[in-house]
This record gives C-alpha cells, structure tokens and sequence, in this order.
C-alpha cells in the first residue's frame, strides 16, 4: 500500500515563509524577506525530497524511491488532449467580463478590495442571480451573521430570495468542507479567508499559516469535484491583500474591486487571470438595492461635458475588449517660495514628470515656479500610455488659461523627443468617441488611416507641438 509522504512517523518538520517561499529548519520571527511572522510549517521526508527528486525523474518504476512519491512520467505536450474549459454564467455581464467570460468550473476567484467597497453586495447578487437560475450556491459567512445577510439580500432581490441561495455561518474550513459534500452547491462563496481557519494548526485566524493553508485546502477541493469559488480577502491601507502574497499565486484569478466611497462607481479589474485576459474592466454602480451594471462607463467617465473649460480634455484608453472614453484635467498655480508641487491622480507620476519635460523643452512651457495638478474624472486609472497626448494639451492649456474647444478628444503616447506614437484600438475609440459626440480625434500619425464613422474626422500630428497648434487654431 502506498504511504502518504505527509502521514509517516519519519516525516519531519521544515519551516517556510509564506510571503517569499524560504525554507529554514528552525522557525524564524522575520524572514530573510524582511516579513515577520510569515512562517507556516511543512511536514517533509527525512532526507528525502532530493533522493525522492532524483528516483522521480529516473522515470518509472523505481521513481518512488521508498519515499512515497508516486511515479511520473513525461509526456510530449503535443499528445496532450487540451481540455476545454466550463464556465458557468455569473448572471452579471460585468462580472463575466472580467472573468473571461463567466467563472471556470473547478477554480478559486480571489476577490479583495477595501472595506464597504462592496465585496459582499457583489457576490451575494452573484449568487441570487445564480440562484435564480435554479442552481445552488453557498455563502460562508465568517463575518456577518444569517440575519445580516438576509437584510443585505432582501435589498439586493426585492422580488424574494431563490429558493437556491444557502447560508452558513462558519469559519472553520472543515464545516465548510462537510457542508459542500452535502449540499454539493454549484458555486461556493467564503467572505472572508481571513477568518477561516483550520483546526489541524494552532495559529489563529488571519495568520499567515491559516490563510495559506484554509486557501490551499478550498483549492484542492474544488479542483476534485469541480466547484468555482469566490472568496473575499480583505486590503491593507497601502492597498496590499492582507495576509500573504502567496494566496495570490494559489488561486486562478485575482479580482479587486474599487471605487471613491463618495462617489457610486465601482470597477471590477483582474491582476491575475488563468483563464483570461487581465485587461478587462467592469463597472457597476452602488444603488439603493444593490449594484447596477454599467454598460456605458465612457458615458458615465465623462458626465455629459465634451471638454469646455481651460484644462479639461477628453481622452481614451482601450481597456481590453473595451474603448474607454474620459476626462482628463489640469491646473497648474503659482508655486510661492516653496519647491513647485506635482500632483497626479490617475496618471503615473512619473510619467508626468516626463511629459511636464517634454512641455518645455519641445514647446517651451516653462513650469519651473508653478504648482501642477491633474486629475482623471471619475477616479479611474487608465493602464497604457494612450492618455499622454491629452495630458500634455490639458496641461498646456491649463497653463496659458486658453479653453479647449469642445468635441475634442486626443490620444496618442508622448515620446521623450515630443513626439507622438501610435496607440492600440484607435478605430474602435473613434467609433466610440463618435457616438457620445465628439467631431475631432487627435490621434498620431501613425494612426490617421483608420476608418471613421460620420461626423467625426481623424487628425493625425506627430509632435505635440503640432497638436498644440492644431487645436489652438
Ligand atoms: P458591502 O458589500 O458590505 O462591502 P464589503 O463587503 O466590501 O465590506 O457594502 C457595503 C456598502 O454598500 C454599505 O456602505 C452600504 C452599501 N450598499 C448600498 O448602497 N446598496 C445596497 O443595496 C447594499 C446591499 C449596500
Ligand atoms: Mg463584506
């Protein structure tokens, strides 16, 4: 009978950070990493793991060494039959789309964000939907009682909860697990990971261990009996997952969801995606009884203006599948005595820093004594580089107190020598920005032979002090 390498009395105790994957011996308070208390313990083979290595890649046969391992054999990847995957519709477009499509069978989604965010609200109406549908789904609660979750889904589904939504209040992963194989759900929730834990170690819940482990035991799961799972994991200040990096390489795909509380937007991204892209966004709407799915975001990014004030232009970015169309300001103030300020949100520092380089040496802005701002509406941070043209005019306009005219929108990269490179998904940002009314895209040259729909023209320039002259004309 085979024996389980976890199980034999031989099997002895080896030490590994949870943040970095170090081994050590002995358990160490700060890792090598610099993070502390990352250690969580790994039963191993005495002496083993090499020689059982060795015996494993001999091949057959003889690979199990006496250690335990099972054999293993190499297989040319072209005779691998590529296995399609399921998926299985969420009830939420946006969701789906920043899943690729709907959640995979058989795969742990990580959802984080900050708290109130919305974590929550998301995933229950996930499960309504689901539910709703005639399927099962399972919320574990570790943090919010039965009760509270019935207030929250009696907003989110008004019409009555589905007969298929199930709650438990739980936070041991074992009664988790006894739950699934007897409910056998289509879709299992855990809100939080952070307090689960498992009762084979001592730590406490939210430790590096319980996290790690609960994680990598709701993994092996689900992958046996082919259950998609979401669990929420909550942020630290600076905005980092709190409890280990290393859940995040676990799971298949890690979503956070994010928003101004003052403001009702929410955006769904991906950072990890094993069955997708991690380009695409989703954006929902905080209303009174849940989240609304916003088809239009560009529409929403833009609040109606088409750029009238002295330092406000439009601008898009193509965020996967996606044309997004927003506003871009500047302002730029006296700096006094004091070292002049550089202030961005939404767009990378540094890359303002450029682009203000690039303002007075290729179009002799001088911004030495001033203050400068700028801001994307709507507290969305485009990825890429489509919004440096845009940047570059809001703040030249800003500077020189000069409206923008209206219908403008401009996109294109700004280059070190002022010059203007090409961008990604131009003809589908035309299209877009025509629909909300644009009349003029200023666009690089590289990219002035798409195709443009009525009522739009498409205005290639190749310096940014050619744009500058093309919209000041
Ligand atoms: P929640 O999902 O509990 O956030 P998280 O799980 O990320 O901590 O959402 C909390 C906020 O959402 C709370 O401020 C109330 C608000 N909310 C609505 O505005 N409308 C709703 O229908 C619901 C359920 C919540
Ligand atoms: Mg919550």
């Amino acid at each position: 009978m085979a024996t389980n390498p976890r199980t034999t009395a031989k099997s002895k105790a080896i030490f590994v950070c949870g943040e970095c994957g170090f081994e050590s011996p002995k358990w160490m308070g700060q890792c090598v990493c610099g993070a502390w208390n990352s250690f969580y313990e790994r039963r191993v083979e005495p002496g083993g793991s090499a020689a059982a290595r060795r015996g494993t890649l001999r091949g057959a046969g003889a690979a199990d060494g006496g250690a335990g391992y099972a054999a293993a054999q190499a297989a040319p990847l072209a005779g691998v039959e590529a296995g399609g995957t399921r998926r299985l519709d969420t009830g939420m477009d946006e969701l789906n789309r920043v899943l690729g499509g709907g959640i995979t069978l058989g795969t742990l989604t990580l959802i984080s964000g900050e708290p109130g965010i919305g974590k929550s609200t998301l995933i229950l109406q996930a499960a309504i939907r689901l539910a709703g549908r005639g399927l099962k789904a399972l919320y574990v609660s570790g943090e919010e009682s039965p009760e509270q979750i019935r207030m929250r889904a009696d907003r989110l589904a008004p019409g009555g909860i589905p007969e298929g939504v199930l709650v438990l209040s739980a936070t041991a992963i074992e009664t988790v697990l006894a739950s699934v194989a007897d409910e056998r759900p289509d879709f299992l929730i855990i809100d939080s990971i952070q307090t689960m834990y498992t009762e084979t170690l001592e730590q406490a819940p939210g430790s590096v261990s319980q996290i790690r482990v609960c994680t990598d035991i709701l993994m092996r799961e689900c992958k046996a009996v082919g259950l998609p799972a979401f669990i929420v994991a909550h942020v630290t200040k600076s905005g980092d997952l709190a409890g280990p990096k290393i859940v995040e390489h676990i799971v298949d795909c890690v979503l956070s969801f994010s928003g101004e509380k003052s403001r009702d937007l929410r955006l769904l991204t991906a950072s990890k995606n094993r069955f997708g892209t991690t380009s695409e966004v989703g954006a929902f709407e905080m209303r009174e009884n849940g989240l609304a799915e916003i088809q239009d975001l560009s529409g929403c990014l833009l609040e109606g203006s088409l750029g009238q004030a002295s330092g406000t232009i439009a601008t898009a970015a193509c965020e996967g599948t996606r044309p997004l169309l927003m506003e871009i300001q500047a302002l730029t103030a006296g700096a006094g005595s004091g070292f002049p300020r550089r202030a961005a949100i939404g767009v990378d520092n540094a890359r303002l820093g450029m682009i203000l380089a690039v303002l007075e040496r290729k179009a002799g802005l001088d911004l030495s004594g001033s203050d400068v701002y700028v801001n994307i509406v709507g507290g969305f941070r485009p990825e890429g580089t489509s919004s440096d043209l845009a940047c570059a005019l809001a703040v030249w306009f800003a500077a020189r107190g000069v409206i923008v005219p209206a219908g403008i929108l401009a996109i294109g990269e700004v280059g070190l020598a002022g010059e203007i490179r090409s961008v990604r998904g131009a003809e589908s940002i035309a299209a877009e920005a025509a629909r909300l009314g644009f009349t003029r895209l200023i666009l690089p040259q590289a990219n002035a032979k798409i195709k443009t729909p009525p009522g739009i023209s498409a205005e290639g320039v190749s310096s940014v002090l050619e744009a500058i002259s093309l919209v000041f004309a």
